[in-house]
C-alpha cells in the first residue's frame, strides 16, 4: 500500500503537469521575450479563430488544428469569425517600407501568449502562415497531451532573405506526386518560399506537353540505368515516369497552399539527351540518340543552327508558363559543352550570320549560347516572365535581367551582382547536398562524393564580403539543391535532405548574429521528434 501511495506520488505531477512548449525552434525566431513563470494552458475543445471571408487564412487555421493534433493529441476547432479564442489569427494592416523586398515583408509576423491565449499577427497571409509554423514546431510532440503550457512570449519575426530556395532532381530518379507533396511539407515547416524543380535531363524528360506528345511519353524511359558511379554494368530494367499537366498544376496549388512557389526548371540548350531521343533532327548529328543510361554530362545537345531548335523551345516554355505561373522560369544553361556546335555546319553558319567572333573573352560558341538564352529570354518576356540561369549564363556575356545562380562557387554571383543582376547563392562547397554529409561514409547511404557536413552549409553567408552595400542588394538568398544520380527512393531523399535543411534555413532566416550551431544542434533535438513523428527519415550523425 505504502508502495503504491509511494508510485501515485512520483506518477500524479507527470499525469497533471502539462507538456510545455518552448518557442525556440528551426529555423530561430528573431526576437523571444519569454515570460516561463506564467503559462497560457492549451486543452482539448478550444478554438482557433479568425476574420472570416478570407480563404488562405482559414486554410491556415485548418492546417494548425492538424499540427496540433498531430503532435500533441490535442483537438481543437476552427472558428470562422471566432471572436475571443484561445488562438486567433489576425491579419493587421502595416504599411510596407519603401525597397523592401516583397518575400521579406511577406515572411513578417508577431506571436503573442498570454493568460488569454495565442495571437498570431502578420500583416500578409503568408506571415500568417510562416507565424504558424513556429507555433507547430514549438509544440512538445507527445501521443495524447491533457494540457499543453504554453510560456507567455513575445515573438516578432521576419526573414532575412527574401529568396528561401530548395532544389529537387526528378530527372535523374522520378519522383511520385506524393513525394514532391512530402519534399513540399518540409519546405513549409522550414519557412522556404521557393521550390525549384528541375525537370527534364539526359537521363529522364518528366514534363508532359500536350502539343509534342511523345515527348514524355517516349523520352521519360531510358532502357536501363549504369550501376552505381558509371561502373559500366547496367541494370537492365527499364526505368521512366513523367508528370501529366493535371498533376503539375495539383502540385502548383499545393505549394502555394503553403506560400511557396514553383520554379520549374528546362535545362538547355545543353542536358538534352533525353528530348533527342525523341528529335534527333534536334540535334548537330541527326543521332540517333538513347535516353541517356549513364551519369555524367552528354557532349550531344540541341543545335543552335537549327530554326526548330528555337520553335521546340517556346513549345515547351509556353505550356511551362500555362501551368507554373512564377515569375522566374530557370533555363537551365549550366555544362553545355560545345563540341558539337563546333563541327556543326548550321551552328557554324548561325554565328556568322548573328556576327559573332571570338573577343578573346567569350568564345564564338559561347555567344552562340547567350543568343539562345535572348530568344528565351524576349520569349519569356512575352509571357510576361523573367529567366534564371546557371552562372555558366555569365561565359557569352549576360543577358539583360537575367537572374543568376551560382554554383560553381560564389564567383558568378559576385560578377553578377557587380553587373546588378540578381542572384541566387547555392555554391556547391556548403549547399550541394548530394554530397555526403558523414565523414565516414563507408556504411552511409551512397552520395555522388565530397563531403558536406550540416555545419558547412550552416557556416555559409550568402553575401560575399567583397561586395559594397548598393551591389549586396542583388543577393535574393541562398539554395540547397539536391541532385538525385545516386538518390533513388524516398527514404534515401529525406535522408539527404534534413537535416542539411535545418541547417540552411536558418542561414536563409536567421541574421548572421543569431546563429550559433552549438545552439542550432541542440534545437535540432526536438526537430528530430517532430521527424520521427512525421514519418520522415533524417540524417541521425550531425556534423
Ligand atoms: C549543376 O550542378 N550542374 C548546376
Ligand atoms: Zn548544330
Amino acid at each position: 500500500m505504502r508502495k503504491t501511495i509511494f508510485l501515485l506520488l512520483v506518477i500524479m505531477p507527470m499525469i497533471v503537469t502539462g507538456q510545455r512548449a518552448d518557442y525556440k525552434v528551426i529555423p530561430l525566431p528573431a526576437s523571444i521575450t519569454m515570460d516561463t513563470g506564467n503559462m497560457f494552458e492549451l486543452k482539448d475543445g478550444m478554438s482557433i479563430g479568425f476574420k472570416a471571408g478570407n480563404a488562405g487564412v482559414a486554410q491556415t487555421a485548418g492546417f494548425l488544428r492538424d499540427y496540433v493534433e498531430e503532435l500533441t493529441g490535442l483537438q481543437l476547432h476552427v472558428i470562422p469569425g471566432g471572436k475571443h479564442c484561445p488562438i486567433e489569427l489576425r491579419l493587421v494592416k502595416e504599411k510596407q517600407e519603401a525597397g523592401v523586398a516583397d518575400g521579406i515583408f511577406n515572411s513578417r509576423y508577431t506571436m503573442d501568449v498570454g493568460k488569454h491565449g495565442v495571437l498570431i499577427e502578420a500583416p500578409t497571409e503568408e506571415g500568417l502562415f510562416r507565424g504558424v509554423q513556429t507555433l507547430r514546431k514549438s509544440l512538445p510532440v507527445v501521443e495524447k497531451a491533457e494540457v499543453v503550457e504554453l510560456p507567455h512570449v513575445s515573438i516578432s519575426d521576419e526573414a532575412r532573405f527574401g529568396y528561401r530556395g530548395v532544389h529537387l532532381d526528378s530527372s535523374r530518379h522520378f519522383w511520385t506526386v506524393d513525394v514532391v507533396k512530402k519534399y513540399i511539407d518540409q519546405l513549409a515547416l522550414h519557412n522556404c518560399n521557393q521550390f525549384h524543380w528541375h525537370l527534364t535531363d539526359d537521363q529522364g524528360w518528366r514534363f508532359e506537353v500536350k502539343a509534342l506528345p511523345e515527348l514524355a511519353k517516349e523520352g521519360s524511359i531510358r532502357e536501363q540505368t549504369v550501376i552505381d558511379r558509371n561502373t559500366g554494368l547496367y541494370d537492365g530494367t527499364p526505368y521512366g515516369g513523367y508528370y501529366t499537366q493535371d498533376e503539375l498544376r495539383e502540385v502548383v496549388r499545393y505549394a502555394a497552399e503553403r506560400y511557396i512557389n514553383i520554379i520549374p526548371e528546362i535545362d538547355l540548350p545543353g542536358h538534352m539527351q533525353a528530348a533527342l531521343h525523341v528529335y534527333p533532327e534536334l540535334g548537330c548529328t541527326g543521332g540517333p540518340y538513347s535516353v541517356w543510361q549513364f551519369w555524367g554530362v552528354s557532349e550531344d545537345v540541341l543545335c543552335a543552327g537549327n530554326p526548330k531548335t528555337i520553335d521546340f523551345l517556346k513549345t515547351v516554355l509556353g505550356e511551362l508558363c500555362d501551368i507554373f505561373p512564377s515569375k522566374l522560369i530557370h533555363i537551365g544553361g549550366d555544362e553545355c559543352p560545345k563540341v558539337r556546335w563546333k563541327n556543326c555546319a548550321k551552328c557554324q553558319s548561325k554565328a556568322t550570320s548573328l556576327g559573332l567572333k571570338d573577343d578573346g573573352k567569350h568564345s564564338i560558341e559561347n555567344q552562340l549560347q547567350t543568343w539562345v538564352n535572348h530568344e528565351m529570354e524576349s520569349y519569356l518576356k512575352s509571357r510576361g516572365r523573367d529567366i534564371i540561369g546557371w552562372d555558366e549564363v555569365l561565359e557569352g556575356g549576360l543577358t539583360d535581367g537575367g537572374t543568376v545562380m551560382s554554383w560553381r562557387g560564389i564567383e558568378g554571383g559576385i560578377d553578377a551582382a557587380r553587373q546588378h543582376h540578381n542572384v541566387i547563392m547555392t555554391p556547391v562547397d556548403y549547399c550541394y547536398i548530394d554530397y555526403y554529409q558523414v565523414k565516414n561514409n563507408w556504411n552511409a547511404p551512397v552520395a555522388i562524393g565530397g563531403y558536406v557536413p550540416a555545419s558547412k552549409t550552416y557556416s555559409f553567408e550568402p553575401v560575399p564580403a567583397e561586395l559594397n552595400e548598393e551591389e549586396a542588394k542583388y543577393i535574393l538568398g541562398p539554395q540547397v539543391n539536391l541532385w538525385c544520380e545516386y538518390v533513388a527512393y524516398p527514404s534515401h531523399l529525406f535522408y539527404m535532405l534534413l537535416p542539411r535543411l535545418d541547417a540552411i534555413s536558418e542561414v536563409q532566416w536567421c541574421k548572421p548574429e543569431r546563429k550559433d550551431f552549438e545552439d542550432f544542434k541542440q534545437r535540432l533535438e526536438h526537430q528530430k521528434a517532430v521527424y520521427d513523428k512525421l514519418g520522415v527519415n533524417y540524417c541521425r550523425l550531425i556534423e
